[in-house]
């Protein structure tokens, strides 16, 4: 297998980082991972479009890196790690040119020998996950009918329902001005449940299909996101891209509760510090989103709902713990917090 030489600005606080450039596709690909728990590390595979090369491995090793902090804040016995496909540059990849690529990254995955295992990311599909397993066995988020978890949003919404619970505290779901920012997957199956608790919800989407979701739940329609971030409600729940606490939202945020699904809410960790300054209260995305994570992380042990489901809760009580912390930012907090628990429990 062809090893291309990048300069992807890997530092000594990665395990290993492979890239390729595939022997059949000819498409970029990597994988990064930052840690590994009895030899083992677990994380999606990204297909997406990226101006360079350099780009697509500094993003595996971003992602691979928030993985370590995620599996172990939710007391998972997994490191972190990611891959990343980069699609040709008009971004279409399909038929024998997809099955290509996936085979190509079958054997990428496979060359770790169980090191890295894969599973569903932005881009990539369950049928994809299906194709991959062709190749290699070290692949996680199978179809239901396959025994696995199948698709992960409905786990990652319910955990994120539990964050949302946990961070308004004694303060009621019922009645609650929620916000939710992004209809898909996840954001859209979020609303249905908060809906069903009795919030009373404000969504947008930049999809304007999605606007049917907000009719028939009831919620009002905010036309963009940026509108939608500093309404006055009790609490803003990010579920489409992250990077949208910044310098200058921050300072204009009206809720006083921001827990979402959205990986990589803030723009830079500094911006945890400010968040704690303004005294607004920030679930770590890491912590409210690894609901999905926990579901597809279990068909290493042999799925099990219950397990599963008990893990999602503990969502709550960790978000509690990182909370009960009130001299260091949420996000301080949660990193000390999953510092403490690298290594998880077995199953
Ligand atoms: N799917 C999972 O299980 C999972 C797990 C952990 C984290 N996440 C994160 O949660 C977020 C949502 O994931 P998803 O699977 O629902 O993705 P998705 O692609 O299904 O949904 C994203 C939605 O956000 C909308 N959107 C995009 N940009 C927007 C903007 N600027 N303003 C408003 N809406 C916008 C899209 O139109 C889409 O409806 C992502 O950040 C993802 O990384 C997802």
């Amino acid at each position: 297998m062809a090893t291309v030489e990048l300069d992807s600005g890997v530092t000594e606080d990665y395990e290993d980082v492979r890239v390729i450039e595939g022997p059949r596709s000819g498409l970029t690909m990597a994988v990064a991972i930052h840690r590994t728990v009895d030899g083992r590390s677990l994380g999606g595979c990204r297909m997406w479009t990226y101006p360079q090369a350099a780009d697509a491995v500094a993003d595996a090793e971003r992602l691979a890196r928030s993985m370590t902090f995620k599996a172990a804040g939710a007391g998972l016995r997994l490191g972190g790690g990611k891959a990343v496909i980069a699609l040709p540059r008009d971004g279409v990849l399909a038929g024998e040119y997809r099955q290509a690529a996936l085979h190509d990254f079958g054997d990428l995955v496979e060359s770790l020998e169980g090191r890295y295992v894969t599973a569903q990311d932005v881009g990539a599909t369950l049928d994809d996950m299906v194709e991959i397993a062709r190749w290699t066995d070290h692949v996680a988020g199978h179809p239901i009918e396959e025994g696995g978890a199948g698709d992960p949003s409905p786990y990652t919404a319910e955990g994120v329902e539990i964050a949302i619970r946990a961070s308004l505290g004694p303060r009621a779901l019922v009645g609650a001005r929620v916000v939710v920012i992004g209809l898909g997957h996840v954001g859209g199956e979020l609303a249905r449940r908060l809906a069903a608790g009795g919030a009373r919800l404000a969504v947008t989407d930049v999809n304007p299909a999605r606007r049917a979701l907000a009719d028939e739940l009831g919620a009002e329609w905010i036309d963009d996101s940026r509108t939608a971030l500093l309404l006055d409600a009790d609490l803003i729940a990010p579920c489409a891209l992250g990077r949208l606490l910044d310098e200058e939202t921050v300072p204009l945020l009206k809720a006083p509760i921001v827990a979402g699904a959205a990986n990589n809410q803030l723009a830079h960790d500094g911006i945890g510090q400010l968040l704690h300054e303004r005294g607004v209260l920030w679930a770590p995305d890491f912590v409210a989103n690894a609901g999905g994570l926990i579901a597809v992380a279990d068909e290493l042990y042999g799925f099990d709902r219950d397990r599963v489901e008990r893990k999602i809760a503990a969502i709550g009580s960790t978000l509690e713990e990182v909370y009960a912390r009130t001299t260091t930012s949420t996000l301080t907090a949660a990193k000390e917090l999953a510092a403490e628990r690298v290594g998880g429990e077995n199953a």
